[in-house]
């Protein structure tokens, strides 16, 4: 129900700001009940009487609550949106918006962060030092990857694929992307990216780093068939969505010995993982945190904010994801 007239929005989960203050400028905004599962027929329920939810990535958002009557808009805090049924949503005639753009810096930063940390062992190492390991300094101690000159394969050339091309530019990296559309002369030439098929790309990458949407396509598309044709040497990391890599298969492959370790910020169950993964020390485990510098998820809560507010006013949201709705 609405109270002073006053529209409602469902706010899955807190945001920064200056997020709230945007939305409540708008909207009366109805926290997620505490303690209520995260689960459709939850949200539902949640969403009656509501015409916009502030959704996140673990939101599952699709036919049961895309239905609501009188639900005009989905405003998800995420670049990635699989977690929503777009289609269904074009069919209820809901808009979906997301956040593009603001997280590509921290993300690609993340994804290089990652290489260097696997090549380098560093985590293992500061596991170490800290258990008391480090006796004196030793020619073969924790010997790690050359990154500088190092091969650097891209699957998946959007903004944040480009902006991992353009820091291996520092470090004197060729780069390869595989990616269904290709870049224009101009931008290959810039980034010094050379386009390849995922076969070559995998075969003679030092570092494969994974930066493509979630899609029927790109599920497992870094599975048992890649790992074989990895090099022994090689490092993958995962900086995208966890179901892009068969995570089981790369438990295998990881004890087989056919890539070298890996960097994975996401994961294909999330929160849960893989248990194969958690004792191997030559793979760095974050949880979902590329994004995650002050300034880019505060950028991200108003930029979701702002999408739900223009929404709510009955005005087109910036990020539209599907325009059909709102012509
Ligand atoms: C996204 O935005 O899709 C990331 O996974 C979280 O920032």
């Amino acid at each position: 129900m609405s109270t002073g007239g006053r529209a409602r929005v469902l706010l899955m989960h807190p945001i920064l700001d200056p997020g709230p203050a945007i939305l409540a400028e708008a909207a009366e905004v109805v926290p997620y009940p505490a303690g209520k599962p995260l689960d459709e027929a939850g949200i539902r329920q949640a969403a009656e009487g509501c015409v916009g939810i502030v959704s996140q990535l673990m939101d599952p958002i699709r036919e049961t609550v895309l239905s609501t009557p009188g639900l005009k808009c989905v405003s998800n805090v995420a670049v990635g949106f699989d977690n929503i049924d777009v289609a269904a949503a074009t069919a209820h005639k809901v808009m979906v918006t997301n956040t593009p753009g603001v997280l590509d810096d921290a993300t690609s930063d993340f994804a290089f962060t990652l290489i260097m940390a696997a090549a380098r062992r560093v985590v293992e190492a500061d596991h170490f030092l800290r258990s008391g390991q480090f006796r004196g300094w030793a020619i073969d101690m924790i010997l790690g990857q050359d990154i500088f000159g190092a091969t650097l394969g891209i699957v998946g050339m959007g903004r944040i694929g480009r902006g991992v091309a353009h820091r291996a530019k520092g470090f004197n990296m060729r780069v390869l992307y595989y990616d269904p559309q290709p870049l224009p002369r101009e931008a290959e030439e810039q980034l010094g990216a050379t386009r390849a098929y995922l076969n070559r790309l995998i075969a003679e990458s030092d570092f494969i780093s994974v930066h493509t949407p979630l899609t029927k396509e790109t599920q497992h598309l870094i599975s048992t068939p890649q790992f074989n044709a990895m090099k022994p040497t090689a490092i993958l990391v995962n900086t995208s969505r966890g179901p892009v890599v068969d995570e089981a298969a790369l438990v295998e492959a990881l004890k087989a010995r056919k890539l070298a370790g890996a960097g994975l910020d996401v994961f294909e169950r999330e929160p849960a993982v893989h248990p194969g993964l958690l004792s191997m020390p030559n793979v760095v485990l974050t949880p979902h945190i590329a994004s995650a510098t002050v300034h880019t998820r505060s950028e991200m809560s108003a930029m979701a904010a702002r999408n739900m507010a223009t929404a709510v006013r009955g005005g087109r949201p910036p990020n539209l994801l599907n325009p059909e709705v709102k012509r």
